[in-house]
């Protein structure tokens, strides 16, 4: 099958068109010829050697895809051939075939294409697990996450407002802080100028965030403690910033915080299909009527990953870059 493949780590420029195996179909796992795929910021890192795929998971790059199912393991009832699919996987998403954990699939909407799909299940699923799953973010409530505009942070002002929670983002100019207030967003520091736990403050009448959903990490620490409420939760998925901080255990202490780190693409498949599952359940209706949805920047055919890297690397994108495969 066709895929992005590279031989050695490296910057953009060894991303190349190339074959790769195709995957053999396995027990609960469905076949999907791929349509498109969404490109996350930890392929950046898989591609510089810095985040390996789990043992078991493909070594290519993508974690989501959507397409059409094409074959479908003798265990499996839920999926059939013909299927319009996204997916959650845990590598393989730039190719032109995946075999996907039955649990790990949900349906297309008949409104979106596949490209928009593809843009779908890594943020919303990785906001879903934190904000909702392990932060507990009770309606009426309120969420503060960083970089607003990423795939990330438009999926969480979607889901947080679709909850009927207060959201805050931080962003990195006027024009993005804006964007993320157009999409729903309560309030938005830019976080070159402003002091982001006095915009929590200002737009909670000082109560502060029931959660934080942090991918800066170090840096970050403890402004965003600071910006929680009492019994507040921050839910670190994410170090662009860096690994190392001093946490003042007063504070937490005093004020009963929480800190939980989290990953997605290691966790069981059993795991993911509760997520998958719990998703559904809270967001499938929103998901139908297009209350939350895809917020795609640009798609690229698949043979320009490297232009779609550059692009995530230079932050200039808002919402989701996607690859469409021919
Ligand atoms: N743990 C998990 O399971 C998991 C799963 C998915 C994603 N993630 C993590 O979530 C993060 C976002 O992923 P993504 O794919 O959505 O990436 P992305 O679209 O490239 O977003 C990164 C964003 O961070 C913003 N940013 C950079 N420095 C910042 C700072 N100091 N303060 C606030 N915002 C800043 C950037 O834009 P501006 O600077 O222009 O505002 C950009 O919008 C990444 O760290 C990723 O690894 C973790």
């Amino acid at each position: 099958m066709k895929a992005i493949v590279f031989d050695e780590p490296g910057d953009e420029s060894v991303l190349r068109l190339g074959e790769a195996p195709t995957p053999a179909l396995r027990e609960g796992c469905v076949r999907i010829a791929a349509r498109a795929a969404g490109v996350n910021r930890a392929d950046l890192m898989q591609r510089q050697g810095l985040y390996p795929p789990p043992p078991g998971a493909s070594k290519l790059l993508g974690l989501e895809l959507a397409g059409e199912v094409i074959e479908v393991a003798d265990d499996v009832q839920t999926w059939s051939p013909g299927d319009r699919v996204m997916a959650l996987v845990s590598g393989g998403g730039y190719a032109t075939e995946a075999v996907v954990h039955a649990g790990s699939v949900m349906r297309v909407p008949d409104r979106l294409s596949f490209a928009q799909a593809a843009a779908l299940p890594e943020a919303m699923l990785t906001v879903y697990r934190n904000v909702f799953q392990l932060g507990a973010l009770p309606r009426g409530g309120a969420a503060l996450v960083h970089g607003g505009g990423s795939g990330i942070g438009t999926a969480t002002i979607q889901l947080v407002k679709a909850w009927g929670a207060t959201c805050i983002v931080t962003a990195g100019s006027a024009e993005k802080c804006g964007r993320c207030l157009e999409l729903g967003a309560d309030a938005a520091a830019n976080y070159r100028e402003d002091d982001f736990a006095q915009t929590v403050a200002d737009a909670t009448d000082g109560r502060g965030v029931d959660v934080v959903l942090d991918s800066i990490g170090g840096p970050y620490l403890e402004k965003n403690l600071a910006s929680l409420a009492i019994d507040g939760r921050l839910v670190i998925i994410g170090l662009m910033g860096g690994a190392r901080a001093e946490i003042p255990l007063g504070p937490m202490l005093v004020r009963r915080l929480r800190v939980i780190g989290s990953t997605l693409r290691a966790l069981p498949d059993e795991t993911k299909a509760e997520i998958v599952q719990g998703f559904l359940a809270d967001f499938g209706e929103a998901l139908e009527s297009g209350t939350i949805g895809p917020v795609v920047d640009r798609v690229l055919p698949l043979g320009e990953a490297a232009a779609a890297h550059r692009v995530m690397k230079a932050s200039d994108h808002f919402g989701k870059i996607v690859l469409e495969i021919a």
